[in-house]
């Protein structure tokens, strides 16, 4: 079992960092991949991936904090990147719906990373928040660039029309907990109807926490509550789903077993 989307280095883990870890281990998942969402979030992150054997790191300006960003923050990325267990660059991309930081400049770090993701080779995660639209385009604007299946839609919450057009290209789609909330019926469509070979489980720990947990931080143990779900929901044993997306997890990631 691999959640390949957590958020250890929160301030929220701050007080039991070292026992919701612990759990990862007594639930012998096989590895979480921490998601950085600034610079300072990114380096705490290669810590923990230094610490543990299961944990592995992304790097990258989430867009609420793309503000954030410039060349000296880039130098410090390209240097992070140098560490043998940073395995993607992420999460990038564009957020609307909190407007953090200017679109303008949300556009334009956006831009900058996924050239950088170019030059140092990795794989990407990306945040899309009600700019669906825009997010594709600057994707589809950038796909010569990469393989085409090293892009992973984050907690992908369009519809099933754009969940096909991005599978189309390649992308991976991502989903965590919002499948499991009773009013999401748009995400169980996409669960349901998502190529098997291009599905991802996630938690976003310490966010989204799945039902019947909603409401409590999340975890990344939590993991298992999202893949009975969706196991559930396609009508198959939560054994034949983790076969195939502990696989494409490995496959993104570049992790063997
Ligand atoms: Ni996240």
């Amino acid at each position: 079992m691999i959640d390949t989307h957590v958020h250890l280095d929160d301030p929220a883990f701050d007080e039991d960092r070292e026992e919701v870890i612990q759990r990862i281990q007594d639930q012998k998942m096989d590895f979480v991949v921490n998601i950085g969402s600034d610079l300072p979030s990114s380096i705490r992150g290669v810590d923990l991936a230094r610490d543990y054997d299961f944990i592995y790191a992304a790097i990258g300006v989430h867009p609420h904090e793309a503000k954030t960003y410039g060349p000296e923050v880039e130098e410090k990325l390209r240097a992070l990147a140098q560490e043998k267990k940073v395995v993607a660059l992420g999460e990038i991309g564009l957020d609307y719906f909190y407007d953090y930081s200017p679109r303008e400049v949300q556009r334009e770090v956006f831009q900058k990373q996924l050239d950088l993701a170019h030059d140092l080779g990795l794989p990407i995660v990306i945040h899309s928040r009600e700019a669906t639209k825009e997010t594709f385009d600057i994707i589809a604007a950038h796909l010569d660039k990469y393989p085409e299946d090293k892009i992973n839609i984050h907690c992908f919450s369009g519809s099933v029309e754009v969940m096909e057009a991005y599978v189309k290209m390649g992308c991976f789609i991502a989903l965590g907990g919002t499948v499991t909330f009773k009013n999401a019926k748009v995400p169980k469509e996409v669960a349901k109807k998502v190529p098997l070979d291009h599905l991802l489980l996630e938690t976003d720990c310490p966010y989204l926490t799945p039902e019947p947990k909603r409401g409590k931080r999340n975890e990344p143990v939590n993991v298992f509550l999202v893949a009975d779900y969706i196991a559930n929901l396609r009508g198959m044993s939560l054994d034949e789903l983790l076969k195939v997306t502990d696989q494409n997890a490995r496959h993104f990631y570049g992790i063997k077993a």
